[in-house]
């Protein structure tokens, strides 16, 4: 099974959630609950929450990622901020293309490129997100849609820095509405971003990347979405802020 070859991870997006003050309380249950978990753990947060995030998970499995980046290294780009200075803070991973910022932050498949390139160049671990609208999937162009966003977002990226990045496939449709993708729709797709990767950089590297879904993903569905074959763990939205239930998708994805 390929899939026991790859890590699986679990990734917590906060989105504009918690202060770093209510982030102590929730990282201090998430500690002790995620402490036995065999899958990756992660919790994006908020960039005024990483640097208490990062102090808080020294020492722990629980690592740390942003939730955006910008592409130039430095610079005048008021209210950005760079690779370099999320490494610099100790942050691991970042979130690439998430539908919210494509949708209300004007962001396209050119600037997610550009910015997975430069955290790649850099040294983070990108999450790239990819997914299709209700629209698309009712006219029937998810898989050329996703493929399209793919294809772009890896644009310049190398064979070797494959193993810094992750591919989440998140149906915008499924985002924080309660309507999760069945785990056959979520097989599916992830399948195809296998394909895409494999004609991309060969069959060796799409058989080890982590592929993930996102899009309402809670305990109580986790288990049967991790457990298909090309679901490697989860992107989670709202049911990371809640230590018992993110937990619970830990497991699942530990056991999967
Ligand atoms: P959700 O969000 O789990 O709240 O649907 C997922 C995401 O946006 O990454």
């Amino acid at each position: 099974m390929d899939k026991l070859n790859r890590k699986a991870v679990i990734a917590g997006n906060w989105k504009m959630n918690k202060t770093a003050t209510e982030a102590k309380v929730l990282i201090s249950e998430l500690i002790p609950a995620v402490k036995d978990a065999t899958c990756d753990v992660v919790i994006c947060t908020p960039y005024t929450t990483l640097a208490t995030a990062v102090e808080m998970t020294k020492g722990t499995n629980i690592k740390v990622g942003a939730e955006n980046v910008h592409y130039e290294k430095s610079g005048a780009f008021t209210g950005e901020i760079s690779a370099d200075m999320l490494l610099d803070l100790g942050v691991e991973y970042v979130v690439i293309g998430h539908s919210e910022r494509r949708q209300y932050f004007g962001e396209t498949d050119q600037t997610v490129n550009k910015r997975t390139v430069a955290a790649l160049n850099a040294g983070l671990k990108v999450i790239l997100c990819v997914g299709e609208s209700l629209q698309q999937r009712e006219e029937g162009v998810t898989e050329e849609l996703v493929r399209m966003q793919t294809k772009i977002a890896l644009r310049g990226v190398t064979a070797e820095q494959m193993a810094n990045v992750i591919i989440a496939y998140e149906p915008v449709w499924a985002i924080g509405t309660g309507k999760t993708a069945t785990s056959e729709q979520a097989q599916e797709v992830c399948a195809q971003i296998r394909k895409v990767v494999g004609e991309l950089y060969g069959e060796a590297v799409a058989k080890s990347t982590t592929i993930q879904y996102g899009g309402s993903m809670n305990a109580k569905n986790a288990e049967e979405l991790v457990a298909k074959p090309d679901v490697d763990g989860g992107l989670i939205g709202g049911a990371s802020l809640k230590a018992a239930d993110f937990a619970v998708i830990v497991a699942a994805a530990s056991n999967g």
